[in-house]
């Protein structure tokens, strides 16, 4: 069944806190089977550029478990389904660059890689995978937003990162009686809002799953400042909007979408529909950084070392995912059909509602 000898591993798209975790059990796990281990930078690139492409060992991986960031180096801009080519007139067009990167792993005589990445980076496994490589997923992303994983290592602590932040704006808001406007990541899913939000203790927490109604999130304001402590913490999901609204995008381009910019246009609102003294905040890549918290550490870990279990028993195609207890292969196809985003029958927003918050609906 086990005819591996030499694996890669890589990290694609935004960091998240667990990365070098995964890697480190990666490594430890694959060469307790006598495999060599060899680590990509920056995604693919590292395929084509020298000394892109080195070996792991023990001694690599020594200390990096709690370290925030990626020991490989990662990228959202390096898409080999969509590889940027500019001419001499800066005109830029993409190419497909799979079956080179395909051959370049054959080359070095790779016989599985490991990728860990959110929905972009396992889309193109998915894409690779179709195209013969042996490859394995591992599901990375602080918004939460995979498919067929319960977590993905990186949200509690981008959580606990933006619990802290909102725990912090509250004495600042109540010293000034300021209405505070906190705008979180999470792309077009609610989890981190909505998570944070709540164990935060906000007043308004609008996020991407539930189109805002800018009266409903102004009574909201009015009130407290009418029979409550006199000011207001509002929550906003990058990717929440209005009804019959768009979600705010601080970039368009070159075909990238950025979200961005929403707590500006929301603090204009309620400022001027209120008159309340009002300030938006972006916690912005904050909620990327830093080290795992210990939840974090050991689903890395866990996943790190399913991952090659996973390749041992050449269970290809496939990423790992939480299903407690268990961690189990789930097909990538699967995994990236859709994002996940927040059920609107969720407990957790039903213990919003229950406690006062107001989603803006
Ligand atoms: O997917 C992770 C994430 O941090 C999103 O929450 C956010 O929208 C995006 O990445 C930001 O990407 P960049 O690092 O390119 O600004």
């Amino acid at each position: 069944m086990n005819s591996i000898r030499r694996i890669a591993v890589n990290t694609g798209g935004g960091d998240a806190p667990g990365l070098n975790a995964v890697i480190r059990a990666i490594v430890l796990t694959a060469e307790q089977r006598g495999w060599e281990v060899y680590g990509v930078r920056d995604s693919y690139d590292g395929l084509f550029e020298e000394d892109g492409v080195q070996r792991l060992d023990r001694s690599s991986v020594r200390g990096i478990t709690h370290l925030g960031g990626t020991i490989l180096g990662t990228t959202n801009r390096g898409n080999p389904m969509r590889w940027p080519v500019e001419a001499e007139d800066g005109s830029v067009t993409y190419r497909d660059r799979t079956q080179e990167v395909v051959d370049a792993f054959a080359g070095l005589d790779i016989d599985a890689v490991i990728a860990i990445g959110g929905d972009g980076s396992l889309g193109i496994a998915h894409a690779l995978a179709q195209k013969g490589l042996n490859v394995v997923g591992v599901p990375k992303t602080i918004d939460n937003d995979l498919a067929a994983t319960q977590l993905t290592f990186g949200f509690t602590t981008a959580v606990e990162t933006a619990t802290d932040a909102i725990g912090k704006l509250h004495s600042t808001a109540e010293s000034h009686e300021r209405v505070m406007v906190v705008e979180l990541m999470g792309r077009n899913a609610g989890w981190i809002s909505l998570f944070a939000g709540v164990a935060g203790t906000a007043d308004v927490i609008l996020i991407p799953e539930i189109p805002y109604d800018i009266e409903s999130v102004c009574a909201k304001v009015q009130d407290r400042y009418e029979n409550g402590p006199e000011f207001a913490i509002v929550v906003v999901s990058e990717g929440a909007h209005p009804i019959d609204g768009e979600p705010v995008y601080q970039d368009t381009r070159a075909g990238q979408k950025r979200l961005g910019g929403v707590s500006r246009v929301l603090a204009e609102e309620i400022a001027s529909r209120t008159g309340r003294e009002t300030r938006e905040m972006v916690l912005g890549h904050l909620q990327r950084g830093g080290g795992p918290n210990a939840y974090d550490r050991l689903l890395a870990l866990r996943f790190g070392a399913a991952a090659v279990r996973m390749v041992a028993e050449g269970r290809f195609g496939t990423m790992v995912a939480l299903d407690p207890p268990r961690v189990l292969a789930v097909p990538l196809e699967e995994a990236v059909a859709h994002i996940k985003t927040v059920p609107l029958d969720s407990d957790v927003v039903e213990t919003a509602r229950a406690l006062g918050i107001c989603l803006g609906d």
